[in-house]
């Protein structure tokens, strides 16, 4: 397994360009299952999850071929021969259950394996399946697969009130809706960035969906879908993750094609830290005010809240800060595996059940640590570039999950990074 090595210390400058969305492009593509016509995503970010996406879908039968260098996915799913997941490709990766909905809508059946549980928590899919009950799917559970089916061959839309906001729920019920007989009503759906973004997609291929971005989304079902060329959205959490580099290390970074709007609650905290963010034309730039930050309380939250997805970066810049900050996980139960990796380096961090209280040092120190998730292993990144001394990271396979060319990215701007193949 390959691990990647980290000198620390010094400010970093320059600029990087920031890839379109892994969790957009998760969800935009099993949008393909619902058109006989070709979907073109550009603007696709090159990352291991994406290969996977697309195996997952080759194996459907849908055609998936990547081109300008994975920049571009044309995907055509003209007949679709199996609508089988299956547990070996399904236990990669969570996103997996995504193309349920879509395999129901078009087909009126699907068989998917259950996704496990992950490092971060139980993550059960009971809104995925009830959301779909609602619009008239049969379910039934059994060998570890979700074994679905339409009466008639077709789901009918519904009114579904979500208990409380998933992401991934609302996707899977919105990708399916398009196609149901009637009117669909999803009501305390997420509004993520990358919710507005398959919205639009889904729009531009003839679906008639209103509200997206806002906690009801209303979705007019259609006979059939078509075609469509679509941009993915930027990477919010790629693009959170670079804001912090200035802030960590010092210097100057400018993130191109950030924009304010997808990172507006992670900004407010890196102003209130003591670390400007400024619009330039072509995306963010980003500075601390003065010498070290100051200490401040994250709570994660839905969006327009602060990201879950950056709460591990941001416990390792306040691992520097001046003060005691805590940090509060309310989306995932187990989400504070970086904080002892973290300690290693020197960190001060108690973990209390969904709260870390974390009383920044005045100078992290270089370490061997352990990557255990995604956003985990960047964290460790971060705080390795803010070090004294050497910092190795192992088991970065997750890094390469979320994001793409790493080290390049962050010797653009003049981190001292390698990657030791294992
Ligand atoms: C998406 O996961 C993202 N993944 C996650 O990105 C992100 O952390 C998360 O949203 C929250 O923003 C993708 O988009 C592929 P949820 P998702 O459904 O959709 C519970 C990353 O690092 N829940 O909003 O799975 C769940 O366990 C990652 O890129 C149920 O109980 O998240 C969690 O506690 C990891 N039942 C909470 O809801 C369900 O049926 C929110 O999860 C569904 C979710």
């Amino acid at each position: 397994m390959d691990s990647i090595l980290v000198k620390g210390g010094g400010a970093l400058n320059g600029v990087i360009p920031i890839a379109g969305a892994k969790n957009a492009c998760l969800t935009l593509m099993p949008a393909t299952l619902l058109s006989e016509e070709p979907l073109t995503l550009t603007n696709a970010p090159r990352l291991s999850d994406i290969a996977t996406m697309t195996q997952l879908l080759q194996s459907l039968g849908a055609e998936v071929a990547s081109l300008q260098n994975g920049l571009v996915l044309a995907m055509s799913s003209h007949k679709l021969d199996n609508h089988t997941a299956d547990y070996e490709i399904v236990r990669k990766f969570r996103a997996s259950i995504l193309v349920l909905g879509p395999l129901l809508a078009r087909d009126g059946h699907a068989v998917v394996s259950l996704p496990g549980g992950c490092a971060i928590g139980a993550r059960p899919v009971d809104l995925h399946l009830k959301a779909l009950e609602a619009m008239g799917a049969e379910l039934d559970l059994r060998d570890g697969y979700v074994h679905a089916k339409a009466p008639g061959g077709r789901l009918r839309g519904a009114v579904v009130e979500f208990p409380f906001v998933s992401v991934g729920a609302t996707e899977n019920a919105l990708l399916a809706a398009t196609l149901a007989k009637g009117t669909t009503v999803l009501k305390n759906a997420a509004r993520e960035p990358e919710i507005v973004d398959l919205a639009v997609c889904l729009r531009r291929m003839g679906a008639q969906i209103e509200g997206e971005g806002t906690s009801t989304i209303t979705i007019q079902g259609v006979d059939r879908l078509g075609g469509a060329t679509h941009p993915v959205v930027t990477d919010r959490i790629e693009l959170g993750t670079y804001m912090l580099l200035p802030a960590i290390c010092g210097g100057e970074v400018e993130c191109l094609g950030g924009r304010i709007d997808l990172v507006g609650a992670f900004a407010e905290k890196l102003d209130a830290a003591g670390v400007s963010v400024e619009n330039t034309e072509r995306g963010l730039k980003v500075s601390r005010k003065n010498g070290r930050v100051k200490a401040v309380d994250v709570v994660t939250e839905p969006f327009p809240g602060f990201p879950t997805d950056l709460q591990a970066q941001m416990m390792a810049l306040l691992c520097t800060a001046d003060g005691t900050s805590v940090l509060e996980e309310k989306i995932f139960e187990n989400r504070f595996m970086h904080a002892p990796e973290l300690a290693r380096m020197g960190a001060k961090i108690d973990v209390h059940g969904g709260h870390a209280t974390v009383t920044g040092v005045e100078r992290l120190r270089g370490a061997r640590v352990m990557a255990t998730d995604l956003r985990a292993s960047v964290s460790l990144i971060l705080a390795g570039l803010a070090a004294e001394g050497e910092t190795v990271v192992s088991r970065v396979y997750h890094l390469d999950r979320g994001y793409e060319r790493v080290e390049e990215k962050l010797r653009g701007v003049g981190a001292q990074i390698e990657r030791i193949a294992g």
